[in-house]
């Protein structure tokens, strides 16, 4: 785990968005494709907008997918794809058949997430060469320590086996269901990397880097990779409570 510390959110984006333009290039340039799975909320959408604006990325290889959603429609504003739509999407060339969407209208969370499963496992038949790892996942901190949709005192927290569940709301706006990557899923990729901002994250940034280990709570220590590595990319007012030294990237 490496943990670099930025000044201002604007620096923290720019890191942020050239780290995935860097996996881009190496991806491609090993089996032809990049996988990347996007976190949702507020917090990456500046590091999306940079990213648009890097010219150095063939768009044509690129596969997004989400980490999580809202089970609202993609036109509203609490959607996590209106949200790439209008940061990414609607400013690179990338072809519509790249980015798979967790599809959510006229669906259950339930429904919502089986189809997904079944989009991801598609995708990765159809590059067998990626060996069904995701390159790079994206990832945010709740106050209340969730990642994706994982929310803490979940069920989502125990599956084992499917690659996305649907999910009840935790305690934190907005209070819509939610269809979640799970644990499995997300600790198969090859890369990590967890954007955080924001004094109201640094008591739990603490508690996930510093405190004692207990997933039910702190959904974020679910995450751990065999083989890849988990970068924090956060701003200095998130990282004011944190007590000890850390690699850095
Ligand atoms: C979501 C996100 C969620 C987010 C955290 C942090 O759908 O809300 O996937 O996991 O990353 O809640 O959100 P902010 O970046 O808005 O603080």
């Amino acid at each position: 785990m490496k943990l670099k510390v930025f000044e201002a959110q604007q620096s923290l984006a720019n890191f942020a968005a050239q780290h995935i333009r860097n996996r881009a290039e190496q991806a491609i340039g090993n089996w032809g494709q990049f996988s990347l799975v996007l976190a949702g909320g507020k917090t990456p959408e500046l590091a999306y907008q940079r990213l648009a604006t890097l010219n150095n990325i063939d768009w044509s290889r690129v596969h997004l997918f989400w980490g999580d959603e809202r089970m609202v429609p993609h036109t509203h504003p609490d959607s996590n794809y209106g949200m790439v739509e209008r940061s990414l999407l609607s400013h690179v060339a990338i072809p519509a058949a790249n980015v798979h969407a967790i599809e959510t209208a006229g669906m259950t969370p339930d429904s919502a997430a089986k189809n997904y499963s079944r989009t991801i496992s598609t995708y990765f038949d159809s590059v067998p060469e990626t060996d069904g790892l995701f390159d790079l996942v994206l990832l945010g901190l709740g106050d209340d320590g969730h990642t994706a949709s994982l929310f803490p005192a979940m069920p989502s927290l125990k599956e084992s086996d499917r690659y996305c569940v649907g999910t009840p709301p935790g305690r934190l706006p907005p209070p819509v269901d939610r269809v979640t990557m799970t644990f499995p899923l997300l600790n198969s990729a090859r890369d990590v990397c967890f954007m955080v901002s924001g004094e109201s994250k640094s008591e739990t940034l603490r508690e996930v880097l510093e405190g004692p280990t207990d997933v039910s709570f702190l959904p974020a220590q679910g995450i751990h990779l065999s083989d890849g590595e988990i970068h924090w990319y956060v701003d200095t007012s998130a990282a004011s409570a944190l007590c000890k030294v850390y690699p850095s990237d």
